[in-house]
């Protein structure tokens, strides 16, 4: 696997490893991760796309801006990001807050891609509930740090198999988590709480979509997924056995299939 490499974005350093052969696939990180979550696509994908996973902004390695980005900003940067490396036309994948900005780049940029990946992740918005639970965690993480995030979260990111105890997997993730920076993990649950309802735009959508999902996964089931897809006029669906929220990290092996075929029913 290639080393990390650098670039600028709107004046901003963006980190990315890039790795591989073939059509460009761009694929972006879920909250509070960074690109080491796609390891598994980096190796695995290589002999049949050009991986590229970036850091999205103020995440990982890549630098910060001065105040948030909301999830249609992180859509318009990513996809200047895709063009400064040189790409007028890619496949785009998310997983959870990487799919909703991918989703969000599809309806301001659709031109400029080839094909969907949404992973892990919904089109509705935040529940009141859910915006004020996002508000009280940035309070806290202003406060404390990011201790607590990275002990509780990574049990509701994983399946249940994987979360119990202290296996590799929770303790990676657990990881991953505590160094990301609290001030842009707080900018990002903004984001998130602000983001639209884009339900009824998804019908607009005409680009091949693989829409992927974990059987165990707790934050955007499955039957979530097959509602979206069902409202996308491309879609496919492909659920990932055993695997929760984070299906790539979780069981490349059966990700990385799904996503070869989608690759490969491509028009060239
Ligand atoms: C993620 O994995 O990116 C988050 O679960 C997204 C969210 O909290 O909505």
């Amino acid at each position: 696997m290639r080393d990390i490499a650098y670039t600028r974005v709107d004046g901003l350093e963006v980190a990315y490893r890039a790795c591989g052969q073939g059509p460009a696939l761009v694929l972006l990180h879920a909250f509070p991760l960074d690109h080491r979550m796609w390891g598994g696509q980096l190796t695995g994908l290589a002999e049949v796309a050009h991986v590229i996973t970036p850091d999205l902004p103020g995440f990982g390695r890549s630098q910060a801006t001065d105040g948030h980005l909301s999830i249609d900003q992180l859509a318009d940067w990513v996809h200047a990001f895709a063009r400064v490396l040189g790409h007028e036309r890619f496949v785009l994948g998310g997983l959870s807050m990487g799919g909703y900005v991918a989703l969000s780049c599809a309806l301001r940029h659709g031109l400029g891609l080839r094909g969907l990946v949404l992973a892990d992740t919904r089109a509705g918005a935040d529940s009141e509930d859910a915006r004020e639970r996002r508000f009280l965690q940035a309070a806290h993480i202003r406060a404390n740090g990011l201790a607590q995030l990275a002990a509780d979260m990574p049990g509701h990111l994983l399946a249940p198999a994987a979360a119990a105890g202290l296996g590799h997997q929770r303790r990676q993730v657990s990881e991953w988590i505590s160094q990301a920076r609290p001030a842009t993990v707080c900018g990002a649950l903004q984001a998130l709480a602000d983001r639209p309802d884009q339900t009824a735009s998804l019908s607009t959508i005409d680009l091949p979509t693989l829409v992927v999902v974990g059987e165990a996964d707790s934050i955007t089931p499955a039957a979530e997924a097959e509602a979206m897809a069902a409202r996308l006029p491309q879609a496919r669906v492909a659920r990932i056995p055993g695997a929760g929220h984070l299906s790539a990290y979780e069981a490349p092996e059966a990700f990385n299939r799904a996503v070869t075929q989608f690759l490969q029913s491509l028009a060239p």
